[in-house]
């Protein structure tokens, strides 16, 4: 059986005092469960010095293509080693689209932070053009594909991928679980086609504005292995309550 696995993606949000509080409700909420935060940079030592010897995991939001060297403002990924990240998100949407990040340059990133360690948590995920005009399963495959040319299929044995339709991110608006259970297949069927034991094995999370009320139903779904959580995981009852749903 696959594990189910809960992320946090904070964004840019938080306080050494907010989050001390937030982190201080989910310890002993989530005790015994597997679930991550995914932090903005600074508060790494924060998160690492409260949430060492526990159940949650953490890590970052981006990271360097680069390992290290002239790259003034970049975070590398054996930084985010040395604050005991185990994860870090790559290729998020807002990363592709207000920054301008690449297939290319996620597939760099992904790398890195494989080469590091680290589990990426490669973001995939089309707009609402994209879904209208019908390329949503072209989209998907073409970010895919972008990490497995360069990374190879193996490669996501140590990965997790989040299905994050654009459309549904901080808009309020949740894919309906059918929605999102037919995207999901098809990641995992086109994986298959390459090597069915990684598909099998393969953590795929929904993300896009789930909430507490909806996470049941779409952890429900049969290639819905958890989920990667905005806005709903600064709100500590919300985030232990989709955390709770995925490990049922
Ligand atoms: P949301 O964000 O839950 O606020 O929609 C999800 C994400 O961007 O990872």
């Amino acid at each position: 059986m696959r594990k189910k696995l809960v992320a946090g993606n904070w964004k840019m949000h938080g306080s050494l005092a907010e989050n001390a509080v937030l982190l201080e409700a989910l310890k002993p909420a989530l005790a015994g469960i597997e679930a991550v935060v995914c932090v903005p940079f600074p508060y790494l030592a924060q998160v690492q010095a409260v949430l060492g010897g526990s159940s949650i995991a953490w890590g970052a939001q981006n990271l360097s293509e680069q390992t290290k060297g002239a790259f003034t403002g970049e975070v590398s990924a054996s930084m985010l080693v040395d604050f005991g990240c185990r994860y870090v998100i790559v290729g998020h949407s807002e990363r592709r689209s207000l920054y301008g990040e690449s297939d290319e340059l996620v597939a760099s990133k992904y790398v890195v932070a494989q080469a590091a360690g680290l589990t990426p948590i490669l973001c995939v995920g089309e707009s609402l053009d994209e879904r209208e005009s019908g390329v949503t399963e072209a989209v998907v495959a073409r970010q895919l594909d972008a990490v497995i040319k360069v990374a190879g299929v193996e490669s996501l044995a140590q990965a997790v991928v989040a299905y994050e339709p654009v459309w549904a991110i901080g808009t309020g608006k949740t894919a309906s679980p059918e929605q999102a259970q037919a995207v999901h297949a098809f990641i995992r069927g086109k994986i298959a086609t390459l090597n069915s034991k990684v598909a099998d094995q393969l953590v795929i999370q929904y993300g896009g504005s789930v909430k507490a009320a909806n996470a049941a139903e779409l952890m429900a779904q049969p290639d819905i292995d958890g989920g990667l959580i905005g806005g709903a995981s600064l709100v500590a009852d919300e985030f232990v309550a989709i955390c709770r749903a995925a490990a049922k």
